[in-house]
């Protein structure tokens, strides 16, 4: 329900003066137990427990209750593509195939605790594929599908999948782009990969490697519809999603069953402000944690219908989503600033060809919002008056951290107010909080439900959260706190880019940039950019003998393409003769920033003249 200010303080209040009591409420209220937790909390700076020794399984909470409480005819799972073609699922059917998934995996030998890597489209048998391995306490870790070959056996290799699986082709912009074959390179030699369970699309009849590949529908056809929920501890991993870092190689972040259940429940509930027969749509894709928490876990433990459309906001026409909206009746629609600012440029004709009355409550995720979107966004998709949920969070935190709920007032380009239980500041690099609208880090000073509970492989990089401003979570970003205790996110404080709502590290852009045989040395930075929010420019250091012809930088572009992706592909790259460094070697990317916006370049006593 909306509600005054004075009652969200009240709570507000109560969840930071006792939050294991908030929270014990919350998940006896909003989550069905196998087993009830023996303690709420526990910390052992920096590690953390939520719910420890409770039992549950989140598919049991996401389709068996529903089912149980009579709704097992209502929508789950509403999936549209670019030429408009429509399937829908109910909460009984996608229950049915999770069931049939879960078991198929179990034919093949998938365990508790076995890594199972998704490269997929966004559709129906992905939804069934994470499911599927929630049902059995396998973990999943979603790839999105526009990563290279490179990329995907880079994380393939990090956590050591068991099984993958995989598409024989996603659709955009009227292109089919491969998936199978990209799996099949990233797989060559790791002979750890035991199986591929490809989803063969539209009836197509591809040839199958006998030894490794396993048809999706073949695999499901043989199994029972029957399987019962694994008893998950609450501590038990659900799922790990890596994400960019500031160092060169992605970071595989662990969420885990208990917290993370309890938490996505509970923001969508709340932030949506969701209603029984909500058509809720959430633009991500699964390869993002937006995906994981807002597209499947949050909305389905809701009981709404959740929307996916596969392709491009604006293929075939600019108002391809305006028309969705109209023709669904969604009401909740969730979307990045990025796509707004495309829609924007578009121009509000598009907008008023539709009807959007079905429309009660807007959010948007990802990165900054400029006031003046955020205005276009109300006044031309939220009819002058809807709320405006501006959600900031991470892939770490997994769930809605700075958010101003329906019913309070909203400042257009401010997320605004810590979401119940967490203790969000400002503070500057020795953790004091900073004075009423100061710039400085966004910290959160107790871990919550959904908190990162790792990094798979690397837990000192985990502890680094915690131990870079002693004692609280440091989210690399930078914020300010006006007079109202609002938060004003203003973008990464470390050398993370934020690129149409994607984070991309610079370091990993350049090393594949330095892994091109011509480069010698690389340095990436971020600049503004009027729709994505950033783009990329690269400045080289050739190798003696080459020079920066035309062919030469498109084969540099391409490499970038082959090794990460094609949203990490510069858009701009400057040849120099060297790149400013400190006395220690490292590349001052700061001062190439500062210098390329004509910025004040700040204090240079470390640059090595
Ligand atoms: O810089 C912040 C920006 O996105 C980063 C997190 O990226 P990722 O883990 O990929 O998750 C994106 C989806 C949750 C943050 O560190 N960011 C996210 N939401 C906002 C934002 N910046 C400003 N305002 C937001 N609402």
């Amino acid at each position: 329900m909306s509600q005054s200010l004075e009652q969200f303080q009240k709570v507000y209040a109560e969840s930071i003066k006792d939050p294991e009591k908030f929270w014990a409420n919350i998940a006896g209220e909003e989550i069905q137990w196998f087993q009830k937790w023996k303690k709420v909390f526990s910390w052992d700076y920096p590690n953390y427990q939520w719910f420890v020794g409770g039992r549950l399984n989140i598919t049991h909470n996401c389709l068996d209750r529903h089912i149980s409480a009579g709704k097992g005819d209502t929508t789950a799972l509403i999936y549209l593509n670019e030429k408009y073609k429509k399937k829908t699922i109910s909460y009984r059917e996608l229950l049915r195939q999770v069931n049939k998934f879960a078991n198929g995996l179990k034919s093949l030998g998938v365990k508790k605790g076995d890594m199972v890597v998704l490269y997929m489209p966004l559709v129906i048998e992905q939804a069934v594929a994470m499911l599927g391995c929630a049902r059995i306490g396998a973990v999943h870790s979603v790839v999105f599908a526009g990563f290279s070959a490179n990329a995907l056996r880079e994380r393939i290799e990090d956590c050591a999948a068991k099984v993958v699986v995989t598409s024989t082709w996603t659709l955009r912009r009227g292109e089919k782009k491969e998936l199978k074959s990209t799996v099949e390179e990233a797989i060559e030699n790791l002979g750890f990969v035991r199986h591929v369970i490809v989803l063969q699309r539209d009836g197509e009849k591809f040839e199958l490697i006998k030894e490794k590949e396993v048809d999706f529908k073949g695999l499901m056809e043989k199994q029972s519809g029957v399987c019962e929920p694994e008893e998950m501890d609450s501590e038990d991993v659900l799922f790990v999603l890596y994400t960019s870092g500031s160092t060169g190689k992605p970071k595989g972040i662990v969420h885990t069953v208990g917290g993370y259940s309890v938490y996505t429940h509970y923001t969508t509930k709340k932030v949506f402000d969701i209603r029984e027969d909500d058509i809720f749509w959430c633009t991500a894709d699964f390869g993002w944690i937006t995906g994981h928490s807002y597209v499947l876990y949050g909305p389905l433990s809701n009981g709404v219908a959740s929307v996916m459309v596969e392709g491009a906001p604006d293929y075939p026409a600019p108002d391809h989503w305006y028309k969705i909206i109209a023709q669904e009746k969604i009401s909740v629609f969730y979307t990045s600033p990025t796509a707004l600012r495309m829609l924007r440029k578009y121009g509000e004709a598009n907008c008023k060809k539709h009807n959007f009355s079905s429309l009660r409550v807007l959010g948007t995720v990802g990165e900054p919002i400029n006031p003046e979107v955020w205005l276009w966004y109300q006044k031309n998709i939220g009819a002058d008056k809807l709320p405006i949920e501006d959600t900031w969070w991470q892939t770490e935190t997994a769930g809605h951290m700075i958010v101003t709920l329906p019913g309070l007032r909203q400042k257009p380009g401010k997320a605004g107010k810590p979401f119940f239980g967490i203790d969000a500041d400002v503070v500057d690099a020795s953790g004091n909080r900073m004075p009423v609208n100061g710039k400085g880090f966004l910290v959160i000073r107790k871990p919550w439900p959904s908190a990162l509970r790792d990094c798979l492989n690397n837990h000192e990089r985990f502890e680094k959260y915690w131990n870079e401003i002693k004692g609280v979570y440091f989210s690399g970003d930078f914020a300010i706190k006006d007079e109202d205790g609002d938060i004003q996110v203003l973008g990464r404080s470390d050398d993370v880019m934020n690129v149409s709502g994607h984070r991309i590290g610079s370091a990993e852009i350049e090393n594949a940039l330095v892994s091109h045989p011509a480069v010698s040395e690389a340095a990436v930075i971020g600049k503004p950019d009027e729709i994505k929010g950033e783009r990329i420019k690269a400045f080289l250091v050739l190798k003696p003998g080459n020079v920066a012809s035309e062919d030469l930088l498109a084969d540099v572009k391409y490499h970038v393409k082959r090794e990460i992706a094609s949203m990490a592909v510069p858009e701009e790259i400057e040849c120099v003769a060297s790149l400013p460094k400190t006395r220690s070697g490292k590349i001052m990317r700061r001062l190439l920033k500062a210098k390329e916006l004509r910025q004040d370049v700040g204090d240079l006593s470390v640059l090595d003249k």
